[in-house]
């Protein structure tokens, strides 16, 4: 696999790339909250302060205030009981699934979830079977067989990273027993989907009961760090069985410091998500309206049907020279790219029509 080529970010939604500015629609920094001014200023405070790093596991001397400071402000937001931070985001399923190692005899996860979860699942000591992208049935199906005295966790995204699909959590819930679990990533749905920004099961409308919800500070809350947000049993586990927690330096001071801020313009500034929710719909519409086939999803994705080898060059050639960085992306193993567009909510008006412009264009030659 060829590395990517290094991106200079030189605006808000701006990037330099081969010397040419382009305007940019990739990265999960959907509010833009990343280069805000204020996290900066955060950042850097903390940093004088408090210095770069603990340099040591929280089990031992690395429990700064912070931390603690900053799980608290997480908890109350997502109004759970506790809440958990771990070094990444990728960490943070990892260290739920060591935590709870060996309490369940099924894993069910969804064909289309992230590589952060299937590695988890590995760690749960059962075994492990896909079912179908979002396909209620299909678990209903699994978990029947797995029999009455199972005990079963489904391990799911929140929001889809492909298409921006959100996992039917309440479907989920019906379907399991009362012993059963489910784990949550939501790293695409907190800070942007549900009325406050809490995520998929606020946009479900499900309690967290039975939901361990995990995510990262690294995309809408525009800072870095992973979050586990459950019981206090289950975070008292991790403290002390998650090697991932315990043998690890936690994030750095500073992103402690910036995540704060995030979250807390994550809550006063509503309007950003609304514009984002405003220009993806009217994105999906316009698209729509000449032909594109593009899921209603409420991530902030707009992902093209595949396109042969040759006509996704054409597009790329086309978005370049409309000064659009193209986003192709070939995740994991798949052998076939696809675009996808990240929305955000600062894109301006002329950015999506410009896009619209190369997209409209692109199709009319096409039919
Ligand atoms: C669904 C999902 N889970 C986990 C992660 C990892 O989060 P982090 O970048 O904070 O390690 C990502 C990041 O891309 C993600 O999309």
């Amino acid at each position: 696999m060829t590395e990517p080529e290094p991106l200079q970010f030189i605006g808000t939604n701006e990037v330099r790339f081969r010397g040419r500015q382009f305007t940019y629609y990739s990265g999960c920094d959907f509010l833009r909250l990343a280069r805000d001014p204020r996290l900066a200023a955060a950042a850097s405070k903390t940093l004088v302060q408090h210095g770069l790093t603990v340099a040591a596991s929280r089990i031992t001397t690395g429990n700064h205030q912070l931390y603690t400071q900053l799980e608290t402000a997480l908890a109350t937001f997502f109004d759970a009981p506790t809440a958990l931070l771990l070094p990444d985001g990728y960490l943070a399923p990892m260290a739920v699934a060591q935590a709870l190692a060996g309490e369940f005899t099924h894993a069910f996860i969804d064909e289309l979830a992230h590589g952060a979860l299937a590695d988890a699942a590995r760690m749960l000591d059962c075994p492990v079977q896909k079912f179908p992208h979002r396909d209620a049935a299909a678990l209903a199906k699994l978990v029947s067989q797995a029999g009455r005295t199972a005990r079963p966790i489904v391990l799911t995204d929140g929001i889809f990273s492909h298409i921006g699909s959100a996992a039917p959590l309440h479907d989920y819930l019906k379907i399991l027993p009362a012993r059963g679990l489910i784990l949550v990533d939501d790293a695409y749905g907190v800070g942007l989907v549900g009325q406050r920004g809490r995520g998929t099961l606020e946009l479900c409308g499900v309690s967290r009961d039975r939901i361990i919800q995990c995510a990262t500070l690294s995309k809408a809350f525009g800072a870095y760090g992973g979050i586990v947000l459950g019981s206090r049993v289950l975070r008292e586990k991790m403290r002390t069985r998650s090697r991932n927690f315990m043998g690890t330096t936690p994030l750095p001071l500073p992103l402690a410091g910036a995540a704060l801020v995030g979250l807390k313009l994550v809550q006063r500034e509503p309007a950003r998500r609304q514009r984002l929710v405003a220009n993806l719909k009217w994105m999906r519409m316009q698209l729509g309206a000449v032909g594109w086939a593009i899921d209603e999803t409420p991530g902030p994705i707009l992902r093209l049907p595949l396109l042969s080898a040759a006509a996704a060059t054409k597009l790329k050639t086309q978005l370049l020279a409309a000064g659009i960085y193209p986003p192709f992306l070939k995740y994991g193993n798949t052998s076939q790219g696809y675009f996808r567009f990240i929305i955000s909510s600062e894109h301006t008006k002329a950015q999506l029509e410009q896009l619209l412009k190369v997209l409209v264009s692109f199709k009319s030659a096409r039919c």
